[in-house]
This record gives structure tokens, C-alpha cells and sequence, in this order.
């Protein structure tokens, strides 16, 4: 693990993690990446330096840090053409940015194109040293963060047309097995018995929503994606794309080993030969492959989960009570294979939104001449946002930057909830046209914020929008970002001068 200050090289390195070789994009030389660590308080400074050289891949990079709110460093977000230029081979970009207010679980992306599904993610964790829930757990550590990621045997840009690609393995905690594949290793979860563990469950999927369960345990969730959440305990966890939840195991079971399972909902979906597993092994056991079997039964319903703080959801109490009420239809066009939101497909814009706002533009008209899914908002409003997943026919996890949000109204839930709701960043579309997705979050955080599907393939073919959230005071922060260091490399022609 590092941090809070470190320098993360991205590198290109050949590894096998599923027992098949490739060429791979990975910070820091490792999949997944290292951990970076923190305290709530503490002031982040991660230097990206870009050694990427294999044109398989793409060889600029750019790095979100998921989960974040980013207020007063709306530059060091991350996503390459909302707020900065990519980064090009050999230089490097300081993303300075605090962590006041926030703890728990988050990850790190590479955000230009597809190119995390080539290996650049990890997880971060934020540690409170004064969590409310502390009494629940006896240890949090290094060894208790799981990742769940799909894994492809080809470089993303090398991907069959008719995107997404379909994944060749699961991995847990960067190891897994494909289907036929070699018995390579998998991960191992060292528990000792008569120990509560804090579990931290990171989703770094480019893709599959994941059902998590381990053998013969129950889990207790007590965080969701950043936020605390009263106790809920549950036998399986069905996390999507860019989510994470913190839970308590209690390893009081008898000594032996267990399965622990990640079963994507598409793509490799068997457990032959022990493929999307992992093996959670009590001190004192055998090295031997468990012998268990699946028992779960309770799923968990988002609808059940309540922040430990009380979550008052603010606006009127009613469907479209907000300041600003959006409705986002998403829909696909066949024939080119692009998504599209209320009619329109994300394109990326020639210059970062951010520094067409530094230069002068003041409308999302200015923004994006042509209409390209820019929405601006104005400072101190509630906003509502309902996604309708209509004709597409399978569940669309989006993130929105720079906030959480409250979710009134889960996926394939008919009511809504405004006593004390989940409070998350990435939340699921359901796949019916009368099966609304609503959330609501308050216009605090001045800056370009992206909402969009966190399955990457179809980030990568538009399904994104961005709010231009307070113009006026984007571009104020202390000490000021300059185009220099957004876009070192980019020709200094004012966007609008043409
Ligand atoms: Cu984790 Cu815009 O993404």
C-alpha cells in the first residue's frame, strides 16, 4: 500500500493473472494496483507519471480517483476531456486534492476510453480513526480489501467490433481462472478464528455486475460506497460496476476453507475448474482447495440499506419535487452501436470542458456548440435526476462525479423511498421502460462533473452527460489551474476563437 503522497508510475508489463499472458497498462506495475492509503483529513498528492510505451494500447493516461468530492480541486477530478488533457508518455501530472468531510472505501481508474479494462484500477481506502462503528470489527487492515474485476485476454482496442467485449476470467484480488484454462493460483483471504473482519468489497469491473457471497458466512454491511450504514446483514452481495461496500465477517465458523465466490451475471459465468472464485482459509487449515458449497439465500435489496446518519432527502417529498428535475431516457442506436441520452450520444469534446470554462465560455450552448449532453446547474439547488433504462434491457450502473446522491426510487422498485435512503455513487438503471432509476443530490460543488454508465465499454460509445455545476465559480479555486498544466501539450487557440 502508499499514500497519501506518492508517485504512481503507469507502466506496461506482461502478466498472467488467470494463467494467461498479456500485455497489460497497470499503475504501479502490479494488478490490481496498490492500495493507496489515507486518513480523513488528509491531503492526497499522487504524481502520475506516464511510462507507457506499447501502442497496443493506448499510451496517454489519465487517473479518477472514484468517490470523491473534489471541492475547490475540480481539476484534479480526472476524466480526460471533462477536466484535463490526457497525459502523454514521459511527463507526469500532480493531483493535489483533500479529503476533508469523507472515509471508507474507494477506488482509482484510469478515465481515457476503455483503457482501465487494460489493468489500470485499484482500490483507496480512507480510514476514520474515529469510526462510529469501530466496536463492530476487530481488524482492518491491508489484507482485507477485495477486488472484483473481469479480466480480457486482448488489449481493449483490439476488441472484436459490436462492443462490449466479453471477459475471459473473474478476478479476486488480481488472481482467477478461465474457463479451461490452467489451475493457476487463486486468492487466498487468511481469516483466524474468533476474529470480526472488515471486509472492503471493491468493484473495479469494467463490465459484469458481480452476485459476491463466501461459503458458510453471512456478511454485515455497515458502508456503501463512502457513507456509513446501519448494520445489514445479508448472505449475498450483487455489487455493480464502480461499487463498494465495507462488511463484518465473523470468521466463527470451524477451522477449514471456504469459497468465496464472485458470479458475474454474463460472460464466464461457470464455477468449472473453481473459475470466479476465491478461497477465504482460517489459520490453521489445510492448503487444500475448499470443498464447500454455495448456501445463500438473503440478497441484498438496496431498498433495505439506511445511512447510520439519518439522510434527509432534501426538496419536496413528492416524484419531481426537486428545483430541477431531469428525465434521462437512454437508448441505443443498432447501427452504429453508440448509446445515446434523451436523443443524444457523448462525444468528447477538442478541449476539456474545464478549460473551455477557464477560457471564457459561460452556457452549456457555448460549451457544446452542437448539443453534445452538457447540462448546466445553478448553485444551491436540489436536483432530480430519473434515469429510464427503456429498451436497453439490462441493468446501467451510473456514477456521477463530484457528489453522492440519495436514491429514491431503486431499479425495479414501483415506489419511492424518502425516509432515510441509501446514500451511494453508483447506482443501477433496471431494464424496463416503466422501471425509473431517481436520485437527488444538492448543487454544493462547483465544476464539470460527469454522469455516465460505469460499464466502461459503453461509457467509450457516449452513455455520459456532464453538469456544469456553478460556472460562474468554476475556474476561483486557490491557487488557481492554469491551461499549462491541464493541457501542457496542447496548442493554445482559444476554443472559441475559430
Ligand atoms: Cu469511476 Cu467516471 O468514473
Amino acid at each position: 500500500a502508499i499514500g497519501p503522497a506518492a508517485d504512481l508510475q503507469i507502466v506496461n508489463k506482461h502478466i498472467s493473472p488467470d494463467g494467461f499472458s498479456r500485455s497489460t497498462v497497470l499503475a504501479g506495475g502490479s494488478f490490481p494496483g496498490p492500495v493507496i492509503k489515507g486518513n480523513k483529513g488528509d491531503r492526497f498528492l499522487l504524481n502520475v507519471e506516464d511510462k507507457l510505451s506499447d501502442t497496443t494500447m493506448l499510451t496517454d493516461t489519465s487517473i479518477h480517483w472514484h468517490g470523491f468530492f473534489q471541492k475547490g480541486t475540480n481539476w484534479a477530478d480526472g476524466p480526460s476531456w471533462v477536466t484535463q488533457c490526457p497525459i502523454t508518455p514521459e511527463r507526469s501530472f500532480l493531483y493535489d486534492f483533500e479529503v476533508p468531510s469523507q472515509a471508507g472505501t474507494f477506488w482509482y481508474h484510469s478515465h481515457l476510453s476503455t483503457q482501465y479494462c487494460d489493468g489500470l484500477r485499484g482500490a483507496m481506502v480512507v480510514y476514520d480513526p474515529k469510526d462510529p462503528q469501530r466496536h463492530l470489527y476487530d481488524i482492518d487492515d491491508d489484507s482485507t480489501v477485495i477486488t472484483l474485476a473481469d479480466w480480457y485476454h486482448y488489449p481493449a482496442l483490439q476488441q472484436p467490433a459490436g462492443r462490449p467485449a466479453t471477459f475471459n476470467s473473474t478476478l479476486i484480488n488480481g488472481l482467477g481462472r478461465y474457463q479451461n484454462g490452467p489451475l493457476s493460483n487463486l486468492a487466498v483471504i487468511n481469516v483466524s478464528h474468533g476474529k470480526r473482519y472488515r471486509f472492503r468489497l471493491v468493484s473495479i469491473s469494467c463490465d459484469p455486475n458481480f452476485n459476491f457471497t463466501i461459503d458458510g458466512h453471512q456478511m454485515t454491511i455497515i458502508e456503501v460506497d463512502g457513507v456509513n450504514h446501519q448494520p445489514l446483514t445479508v448472505d449475498s452481495i450483487q455489487i455493480f460496476a464502480g461499487q463498494r461496500y465495507s462488511f463484518v465477517l465473523n470468521a466463527n465458523q470451524p477451522v477449514s476453507n471456504y469459497w468465496v465466490r464472485a458470479q458475474p451475471n454474463s460472460g464466464n459465468t461457470g464455477f468449472v475448474n473453481a473459475t470466479n472464485s476465491a478461497i477465504l482459509r482460517y489459520a490453521g487449515a489445510s492448503t487444500c482447495d475448499p470443498t464447500t458449497s454455495s448456501t445463500s439465500k438473503q440478497p441484498l435489496l438496496e431498498t433495505a440499506l439506511h445511512p447510520l446518519v439519518p439522510s434527509i432527502v432534501p426538496g419536496k417529498h413528492v416524484p419531481g419535487g426537486a428545483d430541477k428535475n431531469f428525465v434521462f431516457n437512454i437508448t441505443v442506436d443498432p447501427a452504429t452501436g453508440k448509446f445515446l441520452i434523451n436523443g443524444t450520444t457523448f462525444t468528447n469534446p477538442s478541449v476539456p470542458v474545464l478549460l473551455q470554462l477557464l477560457s471564457g465560455a459561460h452556457t452549456a450552448q457555448e460549451l457544446m456548440p452542437k448539443g453534445n449532453n452538457v447540462y448546466e446547474l445553478k448553485p444551491n439547488q436540489v436536483v432530480e435526476v430519473s434515469i429510464i433504462g427503456g429498451s436497453l434491457g439490462a441493468p446501467h450502473p451510473f456514477h456521477l462525479h463530484g457528489h453522492n446522491f440519495y436514491v429514491v426510487r431503486s431499479a425495479g422498485n414501483s415506489t419511492y423511498n424518502w425516509d432515510n435512503p441509501v446514500i451511494r455513487d453508483v447506482v443501477t438503471t433496471g431494464s424496463s421502460a416503466n422501471d425509473l432509476t431517481t436520485f437527488r443530490f444538492v448543487t454544493d460543488n462547483a465544476g464539470p462533473w460527469f454522469l455516465h454508465c460505469h460499464i466502461d465499454w459503453h461509457l467509450d460509445a457516449g452513455l455520459a452527460l456532464v453538469f456544469a455545476e456553478n460556472i460562474p465559480a468554476i475556474g476561483k479555486e486557490n491557487p488557481p489551474v492554469s491551461w499549462d498544466q491541464l493541457c501542457p501539450t496542447y496548442h493554445h487557440v482559444h476554443p472559441n476563437s475559430t
